[in-house]
């Protein structure tokens, strides 16, 4: 069969990687795809967010199964597009993506089906958002409603910081329209980790489990990123906790979906607090995350393309996941300014060391191609991604690898796991 994947990042270049491997595939496509991924397999010119061309290739090229990266494409209806073209696609359909493209919608629907989160209120007027945080007071999140590229939440500590939040996204329109509405939440503390299901809108099959680092500096330092690096797994969830996950969140979202009349296929994504055995939902997102589908799938023992067929064909029940024993972790490689505006242009030297070490895999997150040479084109350039028979090993891996490829202002954290040894110790 022949695949398409939809995307250019290092989560898309990890899919591709993965279901290039599965002997049922004889082609991989990635649109638009990028210079690391153009190694494994064929790009299109064809941009994420142009579903009506993309479902044009799809059929011209008589594509078996398409597979949605971003969650640009599934908020603006990929899927809806290429089911109507009767094209097999795997994703949540728009309004069963509006659980990541809209917060108020998703805090509104846990509140509803009792689905344990903090508190909230949301607001389109600055005014009564203001008087609101005046009467609650700090700590406190403000998150823009909409899509912001991970960059529409604010963690305040102290009051003017909130009142500015507010002011930001709703005056001064930062997110633009992601922005014209507002929550205010519960400032949640806590161990964060990453929880994945995939789900055909019935059965829920998890997926092994991982934990992001967010912050851009050591120590969970600095502001907010898409992720500096990821690890898999974590024994912040251990078996109890996954099966409260599973009964108390998981399942119970799936058929609240259904009962909402807008059923939901895919992969679903609860980003989770854990303090002292209570679990709380962050967000929950419509996609496979990124950093965290790299360690991932470098631990998948399995064949994704069955599991993302029954997931489209709705025959997920029968299906089960087998993973390496091994551990993995993922550094990414960041360009000089990111998380703010950011280099590009610079020539990266050993990637092909870097990538002869045993047990490594380098994912592009944002590279580009001249000449026959790597240049860096993104904030977030790779994901060098590495497995061991434990975290301390999968660290040693990644970080052997990483330590040899050099860029003018490239940075990373150095610590990527290492809360995973001071809790196995
Ligand atoms: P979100 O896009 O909603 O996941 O928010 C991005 C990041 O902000 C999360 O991964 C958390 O690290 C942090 N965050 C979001 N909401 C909260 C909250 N209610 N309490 C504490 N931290 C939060
Ligand atoms: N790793 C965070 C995300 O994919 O949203």
């Amino acid at each position: 069969m022949q695949v398409l994947v939809i995307g250019s990042g290092g989560r898309e270049h990890a899919l591709a990687w993965k279901i290039a491997q599965s002997p049922k595939v004889a082609k991989v496509w990635v649109a638009p795809g990028s210079a690391g991924i153009s190694e494994i397999a064929e790009c299109v010119e064809i941009s994420a967010s142009d579903f009506r061309l993309l479902a044009d290739f799809a059929e011209q090229k008589r594509i078996d199964l398409t597979v949605v990266g971003p969650e640009g494409p599934l908020t603006l209806g990929i899927v809806d597009e290429f089911e109507r073209r009767g094209l097999r696609i795997f994703g949540p359909r728009k309004d069963a993506a509006l659980i990541e493209g809209s917060k108020v919608f998703a805090k509104s629907f846990m509140k509803k089906y009792h689905i344990p989160t903090g508190f909230f209120q949301s607001f389109d007027r600055a005014e009564e958002a203001k008087r609101y945080i005046q009467e609650i007071g700090v700590p406190l999140v403000v998150k823009a409603d909409g899509l912001a590229a991970g960059k529409g939440v604010i963690v305040c500590f102290d009051l003017p910081e909130a009142l500015d939040a507010v002011k930001k996204i709703m005056e001064d329109r930062l997110f633009g329209d992601a922005g014209e509405r507002i929550l205010i939440e519960e400032y949640l503390e806590g161990e964060e980790v990453s929880f994945h299901a995939l789900t055909d809108g019935d059965a829920v099959l998890p997926l092994a489990s991982s934990q992001d680092h967010k912050r851009v500096f050591n120590d969970d330092q600095g502001p907010n990123t898409g992720g500096m690096g990821a690890y898999s797994p974590t024994r912040a969830i251990t078996e109890p906790i996954q099966q409260q996950i599973m009964e108390r969140i998981m399942i119970p979202t799936i058929r609240g979906m259904a009962a909402e009349g807008r059923p939901y296929k895919g992969v679903l994504y609860a980003g989770l607090m854990i303090r002292a055995g209570e679990i709380k939902v962050l967000e929950f997102n419509a996609r496979f995350g990124d950093p965290e589908t790299q360690p991932l799938l470098l631990r998948m023992k399995s064949d994704l393309v069955p599991l993302l067929e029954a997931v489209v064909d709705g025959r997920l029940r029968d299906q089960t996941i087998d993973w390496m024993p091994d551990a993995s972790v993922c550094v990414v490689m960041a360009s000089r300014g990111y998380p703010g505006p950011y280099d590009q242009g610079a020539l990266i030297a050993g990637l092909e060391e870097a990538a002869a070490e045993p047990g490594v895999m380098i994912f592009h997150a944002g590279t580009s191609c001249m000449e026959g040479q790597i240049l860096t084109g993104g904030g977030r350039v790779l994901g060098v991604t590495g497995l061991g028979q434990d975290i301390q090993g999968a660290i040693a891996t990644t970080y052997r690898a990483v330590k040899k490829i050099h860029w003018e202002g490239a940075h990373y954290r150095t610590d990527i796991g290492v809360r995973a040894l001071a809790k196995a110790s």
